[in-house]
């Protein structure tokens, strides 16, 4: 109230104090300097008539004196000509009215002499007084001389000054009203944004027209200290924290205050299958079960996954759910049932033969038919409305997982929209023109940016996907933050690299890698001396397996004394094998490898052994254990989970890994010997070199990539998504948000 009175009264004081020093000062100098040039004007133009007069009728030296003065009485009713006199030569008398001042009577000659205008103050006021020469021809006849009244000016003056007062005063009233009006505007939108501010709105983005522009500097402030503070917090987090299970509980409890976990992914952790008339439990060959299977088992919750198993619907209870792991049950697998036709347009036809090869490097052409396309949307539906029925709070954090689902994460969103859904896309994302080809890339585009959060392996892959979404779709990117803003969401673009628990329980029931090597060569006929590589893949044309087979060829070629002394145990778990592209890579593998073992087996000697066949993790984990090399080659691989396996079996510190500079892991093992697996030179240089290694050197390497993998494990992973979606819920709630489960402002408008 004080500050709006200060702005009202301020403005009006600096307007009277500028009307006394300046205005009215002024006023009175030109009033004066105005009126007197009147005078003179005037003075002129009377002693113009009396001139004209005298020059036409002699006026002044033939009339009578009664009929001058009668004259100059007449003249002299004007209420300024105060007096007038004239005063003659010798030919013409003088005569003056009454009223002219005796002052002048004895100035008169100086005045006439020296200034014929001027101003005298005489008893009864200032007087104007001017001097005028009568002439008749070329004769002077004497002065005219007029006085006026100078108190008109005076009085004039007041009048002036009076209105110029109340103007100004008038002025001054409504320049301090605007100025009151304005600032009560300004304060209003001034507050209005240090209110958001403080809500820490401005801090997210809102758009930079509703910043008002004297916020601007404090709100690119406060981002860079909020961004400060959380790229702090962010290394603390890693500083402090050792990924455990454990700790991920702790991130559920602590900062998601044991918030509902779902997980939806195509595979399921646990196949049950009907095998020699009993149902038995198969772990599915698949990174993304390896990596997810530990995460659920510390966070609990319902994985939404198909079932695919022909003793799955055997086993499940009245809402199709089965509690896992079958030994120690501690969460819940949710299966939905699909026919066979929508499992084969949908997982089949449009996620392994369109999207599969689109989105990884590898040269096999992508399929896209409409019909797998529509079994695709009804089938990421009816995940949709799995997801709907199987959230018991309104706002559950959702893990969508992979390509299977583009579609999913919208349709959580509108079913839940207070939901925080985190995508993670497991394999590479392609740049913009190889997206382009998809018939359905906006759709995809638009189902994926329903996420609160999409994860990629790589930064790399996460430019990918801004770029495509750049490209196609009319978003608000933010590059700085790789936040995009689409259709009422936002959705931040994050890499988190995935990983594998540590330590890998498999090896709880490891025998000595001594007995593992011995293990291994005895099942496969080799005897004990020999060097062996070990290559666990699933069959696909990602995976570099007959490059993998070149290079052998070519060491042998290059290496002969190999011959005999080295051999390789691929195990290739079948996969997707109604697929046409999956049935002929198969016959081209086998087919390669015999040829090979053909050209170089000798004696019981067989250098490709190629087991196309199921294995369960324990006897993978033994083959990593014994074997001396471990290939993974892949052509293109969002991560690739078997590098990681292989190094943490190695409790030893002894094998050594070739790994594929395509790999999302090449980033994080640089320790591995690297190959381009389309080089086959540079590829069997490398198994030669990776056969000849000391054992310091596989140490050293093998020390430092267990090191690694330790400390970025699975839980990580997971904990690194968790935090930031915690963070992204923690801020809505704050914000008393009821919108979108995101963090989004919505309606700030800063006037
Ligand atoms: C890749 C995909 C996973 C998939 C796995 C096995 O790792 O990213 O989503 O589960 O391959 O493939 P499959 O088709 O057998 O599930």
């Amino acid at each position: 109230m004080l500050r709006l009175s200060l702005r009202f009264i301020l403005p009006l004081l600096v307007v009277l104090a500028l009307l006394a020093t300046a205005v009215v000062p002024l006023v009175d100098v030109l009033l004066s300097r105005w009126s007197l040039r009147d005078l003179d004007l005037r003075s002129s133009w009377i002693a113009g008539q009396v001139q004209d007069r005298e020059e036409a009728t002699g006026f002044l030296t033939s009339r009578s004196r009664s009929a001058i003065l009668d004259y100059f009485n007449r003249t002299i009713q004007d209420e300024r000509l105060y007096a007038i006199g004239f005063f003659g030569n010798e030919r013409a008398s003088s005569h003056r009215t009454t009223t002219f001042p005796r002052e002048l009577l004895d100035a008169h000659d100086r005045l006439a002499n020296d200034q014929p205008e001027q101003v005298l103050e005489s008893s009864g006021g200032a007087l104007h007084v001017s001097v005028h020469p009568v002439r008749h021809g070329d004769e002077e006849l004497g002065k005219l001389v007029l006085v006026h009244d100078m108190s008109f000016i005076t009085r004039r003056g007041d009048e002036t000054k009076k209105y110029v007062f109340y103007f100004f005063l008038i002025l001054g009233a409504v320049i301090s009203l605007l100025t009151v009006a304005t600032a009560q505007l300004s304060l209003r939108g001034w507050l209005a944004g240090m209110r958001a501010l403080l809500r820490g709105e401005m801090l997210l983005r809102p758009p930079a027209s509703a910043v008002s522009p004297e916020l601007k500097p404090l709100v690119k402030d406060l981002r860079a200290l909020v961004r400060e503070l959380d790229t702090e917090r962010r290394a603390r987090d890693e500083s402090q924290v050792t990924w455990s299970p454990q700790a991920l509980r702790r991130i559920l409890h602590d900062d998601l205050s044991g918030d509902e976990v779902l997980t939806v992914s195509n595979r399921q952790p646990y196949i049950h299958r009907y095998h020699d008339g009993q149902i038995d439990v198969q772990v599915p060959a698949s990174g993304l079960v390896t990596a997810l299977e530990p995460v659920m088992r510390a966070c609990s919750g319902t994985w939404i996954a198909h079932g695919n198993g022909s003793g799955d619907r055997a086993v499940v209870d009245e809402k199709d759910g089965v509690a896992v792991p079958p030994e120690d049950p501690c969460y819940r697998v949710r299966r939905v049932w699909l026919t066979d036709a929508e499992e084969s347009g949908y997982y089949y036809g449009f996620a392994n033969e369109g999207l599969w090869p689109l989105c990884h490097i590898a040269h096999t052409r992508p399929i896209f038919r409409t019909s797998d396309w529509n079994h695709y949307e009804t089938v990421n539906r009816r995940f949709a409305d799995a997801v709907r029925d199987e959230a018991h709070t309104a706002d559950p954090v959702v893990l969508v997982q992979d390509y299977h689902f583009g579609l999913l994460p919208r349709l959580i969103f509108e079913r839940i929209p207070a939901a925080t859904i985190i995508t993670f896309w497991h394999i590479p994302w392609p740049n913009p023109e190889a997206f382009g080809i998809c018939p359905w890339r906006e759709e995809l585009l638009e189902g994926l940016l329903g996420s609160s959060i999409l994860g990629f392996h790589t930064r790399f892959h996460c430019n990918n996907f801004i770029d495509t979404v750049d490209r196609y779709l009319e978003a608000r990117i933010d590059r700085e933050t790789s936040v995009i803003s689409f259709k009422g969401k936002q959705t931040a673009v994050n890499h988190y690299p995935i990983s594998i628990e540590w330590p890998v329980r498999w090896l709880r029931t490891q025998e000595s890698v001594e007995t593992a090597r011995t293990a291994i060569r005895a099942r496969n006929g080799m005897h004990d001396d020999l060097c062996v590589g070990v290559g666990v893949d699933r069959l696909d044309y990602t995976k570099g397996i007959i490059e993998r087979f070149l290079a052998i060829e070519r060491l042998l070629e290059l290496e002969p004394s190999w011959v005999g002394k080295f051999a390789f145990v691929q195990i290739a778990a079948p996969s997707r094998t109604k697929i046409d592209q999956y049935q002929r890579f198969e016959v081209e593998v086998r087919a390669l490898a015999e040829r090979i073992n053909e050209r170089f087996g000798v004696d019981g000697y067989v250098p490709i052994r190629l087991l196309v066949e199921h294995h369960e993790p324990e006897q993978v984990f033994e083959y990593y254990r014994g074997c001396d090399v471990c290939i993974v080659s892949s052509l293109h691989d969002g991560m690739n989970l078997v590098a990681k396996e292989f190094v943490a079996a190695r409790e030893d510190e002894r094998g050594v890994l070739i790994l594929s500079q395509f790999t999302g892991a090449a980033r994080e093992l640089p320790e591995a010997l690297m190959v381009n697996p389309y080089n086959v030179d540079q590829f069997a240089a490398a198994l030669h070199v990776a056969l000849t290694m000391s054992p310091r050197e596989q140490r050293d390497r093998m020390r430092s990539m267990r090191g690694l993998i330790q400390e970025f494990n699975v839980y990580r992973w997971a904990g690194k998504m968790l935090i930031d979606a915690a963070r992204m819920r923690q801020r809505r709630r704050v914000l008393g948000e009821n919108g979108d489960g995101n963090g989004r402002l919505r309606g700030l408008v800063i006037s």
